[in-house]
């Protein structure tokens, strides 16, 4: 898989792509992540990359046409643009499973005040991560890399995709897990984790994972 991700800010990406697992897929072939910086694609003297908004209002918003010419430099027939906004539909772990069988992405962080609005005509689906406004697309960039590179085939354990919350199957929320020591400040480890029987294990989480879920997140369940 292919990831090509437009910024003004490639100098963020500098810590999320050379540490732990991301870093692993890129040095194992599994994934290719680009950082574009899209003012290089601006056709002005100063490479200016954005301006006033017409009909007045405050802030500058990002121009087409260096988004544009560098999408259309990188885009092929089997590539998907994809758009960070607030207005987007909301992620979750089922659009990162549709994401990861995508051969290429390309994603657009948006910044300053907003973008001019032709710039959804090259795009295929608009992503928010949640109903908050973040500075610019940057860490919803990663957010979204983050969470697909995960699942791409690995990258991890299969094992731990079973065990996810949100798992694309069941819908819940993790079980608890626990590590040496047994015993913490008088906190047990649950006794049946230590018995060795797999079968009683295998029912202790599944039964954590529905109560949970009903503790904290009933509407998982009702979906
Ligand atoms: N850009 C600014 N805020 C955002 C959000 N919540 N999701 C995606 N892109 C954004």
């Amino acid at each position: 898989m292919k990831i090509d991700i437009l910024t003004l800010f490639p100098e963020m990406f500098d810590g999320f792509l050379n540490c732990s697992i991301i870093k692993r897929a890129q040095d194992k072939g599994l994934v290719e992540i680009n950082i574009i910086n899209f003012r290089d694609y601006s056709l002005d003297p100063h490479h200016k990359v954005d301006d006033t908004p017409y009909g007045g209002g405050s802030g500058m918003v990002l121009m087409v046409q260096p988004i544009y010419d560098a999408v259309m430099s990188l885009r092929h027939d089997d590539s998907k643009v994809i758009l960070l906004t607030p207005d987007g539909i909301k992620y979750s772990q089922k659009e990162a499973y549709n994401l990861k069988n995508n051969k290429h992405l390309i994603i657009i962080c948006g910044h300053y005040e907003g973008f001019d609005d032709r710039i959804r005509s090259i795009v295929d689906l608009e992503i928010s991560i949640g109903d908050y406004v973040l500075t610019g697309g940057e860490l919803p960039s990663m957010v979204l890399t983050d969470s697909i590179v995960r699942l791409i085939d690995g990258v991890i354990e299969e094992n731990s995709h079973i065990n996810d919350s949100f798992n694309i199957e069941t819908n819940l929320l993790d079980y608890p897990t626990y590590t040496k020591p047994r015993e913490f400040m008088g906190m047990k480890v649950p006794e049946v984790l230590l018995n060795g029987n797999h079968k009683e294990i295998e029912e202790y989480r599944k039964n954590e994972s529905i109560k949970k879920t009903r503790e904290r997140r009933s509407d998982l369940l009702e979906k």
